[in-house]
Order: structure tokens, then sequence, then C-alpha cells
């Protein structure tokens, strides 16, 4: 089928897009031997699994389901890091994950019975304390106050026992001179750890599929870590793997009038493109341009009765219509993996536009989708 044959709402992942991506990232592998892992959190259409593990190492996780899903259906190195574990997942996780990182002394000490009697490599996370980001609050682990990752003035003097890895997080959508100077700063500070330990986890927040992204300094970066301390060296970017890499295809259901005209769609921002409200931004869209651009400005937004789902402003150089497919890009990362069912909204299919343009639905959502997760 083509794309605009396909019922809407329904996300479209490109999949000669995702190729692309995972070209470069491959190439960073075989040019560094660091492994590069899916951070699940951003995209998790694990039909694609078995495609992804064909280009980078692995997967990462946020917690159990995570962890399993990519056991079950990428079945390579799978890693996981949440800020804390019950003591039955962790029983779980030891099965079916290589890596496990700490969020805190407390939970390495606390599940330590567990993980001392399986083959897992240990990490903790540290926050390194420094912030190169600006305005995102909500995505800057390194805020103050923030609970993610343990702190210089609270680890011992040295790793501590059966702890092999030291993981850190702490870019959002960020080039690689961000964490040039990130690194300098945990090497000043956490130096004698990076020495002790086997391997360290950059996190993720690499922009690395990004047009301009310095893949250059990334690889010096990557082999400096190895060469000055002997370590294996760890990505978990998310957004890099299916950065511009897919679509939400939605239809005009309707136009109304309030100081210019309303378009409402069959798509919401609060049900299936949480972020555009969460972060906020704006996400882009074919053929629609800045208010005022184009002779035609309209507001899209949604069928629920959140007064503030609303999309953003765009202009056109033809009216839309009634009934007309309008097409957001960039959406498959944080889309799908967010999406609820707020109003009792349907869940857009999910389908993959393979490399001749045919267009296969993976998923079809119905009525039932929306029941199963009431009581
Ligand atoms: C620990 C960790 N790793 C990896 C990621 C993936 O980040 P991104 O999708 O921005 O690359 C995140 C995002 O929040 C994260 O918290």
């Amino acid at each position: 089928m083509k794309a605009n044959e396909l019922q809407t709402p329904v996300y479209i992942v490109d999949e000669s897009k995702l190729i692309k991506n995972l070209e470069i990232l491959q190439k960073i592998e075989k040019d560094t031997n660091a492994h590069i892992l899916l951070a699940q959190k951003a995209f998790s259409m694990f039909s694609v699994y078995p495609l992804i593990g064909k280009y980078i190492s692995g997967a990462t996780a946020s917690g159990l389901y995570e962890a399993k899903l990519a056991y079950e259906e990428m079945g390579k190195e799978n890693h996981v890091f949440s800020p804390a574990y019950t003591d039955s997942e962790m029983v779980n996780l030891c099965q079916i994950c290589d890596h496990i990182s700490f969020n805190s002394l407390s939970q390495l000490e606390h599940h330590r019975i567990v993980f001392e009697k399986s083959n897992v490599k240990i990490g903790i996370r540290i926050n390194p304390e420094f912030s190169t980001q600006e305005g995102h609050e909500i995505y800057d682990p390194c805020a103050k106050g923030s609970r993610l990752g343990i702190c210089k003035k609270d680890l011992p003097p040295h790793l501590p026992k059966g702890v092999t890895g030291i993981h850190f997080h702490t870019l959002c959508e960020q080039g690689a001179e961000p964490l040039y100077e990130t690194v300098k700063s945990v090497e000043e500070n956490f130096g004698t750890y990076l020495h002790e330990a086997e391997w360290v986890n950059l996190g993720g927040g690499h922009h690395i599929t990004k047009e301009g992204y310095n893949i250059e300094l990334l690889e010096k970066i990557i082999k400096h870590l190895q060469k000055t301390y002997d370590l294996e060296v760890y990505l978990e970017p998310g957004e890099a793997i299916a950065l511009d890499a897919g679509y939400l295809y939605t239809k005009v259901l309707d136009i109304v009038d309030n100081t210019m005209p309303i378009l409402i769609l069959d798509a919401s921002a609060a049900c299936h493109m949480p972020d555009v409200l969460e972060m906020p931004y704006r996400p882009p869209l074919k053929d629609g341009f800045m208010p005022n651009e184009k002779k035609y400005t309209c507001r899209l937004s949604s069928r629920t009765c959140l007064a503030g789902d609303v999309i953003g402003d765009y202009s056109f150089e033809e009216m839309p219509r009634i009934d007309d497919t309008l097409i957001f890009e960039d959406m498959a990362i944080y889309s799908m993996v967010k999406n609820n069912t707020f109003n009792g909204m349907p869940l857009p299919d999910i389908a993959l536009m393979h490399v001749d343009g045919d267009c296969e639905v993976i998923r079809h959502f119905d009525y039932s989708d929306f029941k199963n997760r009431l009581s």
C-alpha cells in the first residue's frame, strides 16, 4: 500500500532513513570499537529490532519491560539503568541483562546479594554536576537537585567492590563539543574511578545522525578514553537511531474559525506527540511553514477536550481543506513510546515504509487497546 492509502492517524517509520542513520552509527563502531546501544525509551518499534541489531551492538533499557523486549526481540547486548529496581525485577534482570547500572550506593548494596550470584557487569551512574544545556531543565540530569546519578561527594575513594563500570548521561540533543567538555570535567573529578573501571557508558543525548554533528570529535573522545584508561566505551543514543525516520499521517476532520482558521485533526499533541507540549517544541510539518510566511496561517489542533491540545500555528501556500492529509515529520522518536488514550482517543496504527516505498501496517489498534488498560 502507498502511505496515503493508510487509515489515519498512523505513524509510518521510513526504513530507508532508519538504515541511513544505522550506517552512520555502524561506521563509528567500526572506526572506534565503541559499542552503540539503542536507548529504547526513544524508540521501541520492536519489529525493526532485528534490522537495528544488524548494525549496532545492542540495546539499553530503562527498566524490566524494555530489557525484556530487547532480550526477546533483538537478542544482542542488553543493558539497563533505572533510578531504582524492585527485588523481583532484579532477579529477572540478572537473567537477561549483561550490564546493570545503579543510581545509588544504597540500591547497589540492597541488590548485591542477587547480582553477585550472576555474571552481570555492574556499573554506577555518576552525576558529573556539569550542565551543558540551557532552558530544558526537565531534560537536564545535572540540574540542581537532580536525583540522577551519584555526586562526587557521596562516592567512596575507590569503586565499590564488584563495580566495573561508570555510567553518565548528561546531554540532550547535543553535539560532540559539550560531550568533550563533560568528559574533561569527569576526568578531573572522577579520574580515579575511570582508571579503576573496565567500561564507561557515555549515556545518550548525542545527536550523531543530525547533519553537522562532529563525528570526528566524537571518535577522538572515544579513542582518548580507550587509550588513557583502557576502557570499553558504550554510547546509548535514542534519538540518533531514528532521527527524522518517521511521520505521523493525520487527517483534517473539521475547520472552525476563532480569530484564525483552526484545523481539527484526528491526531493529538497530548495523546500522540506529548513532547510537543512537554518539551515544548513545534514538530516539522511537510509543506507547512512558519506563521504568516505563506498566504494561509492556521492553528493545528486536536479533537480532545483539552483546550491546550494545540500542535502549533503553521502557514500554507494553499488553504487546507477537510479530509486533507497532513504529514508531521520526525515522528518516530519519543512518539509511539509515549502515546496514550486520553479522551478515549484511538492510538495511531504503526506502519513501516519499506525501502521500495511500499507501506506495511505492522500493528493496528482499536477499542480493545483503550479498554484493556482500564478496569
Ligand atoms: C540514561 C539515558 N540513556 C539514554 C537516553 C537517550 O537519550 P536520547 O534519546 O536523547 O539520545 C536517555 C534519555 O533520556 C537516558 O536518560
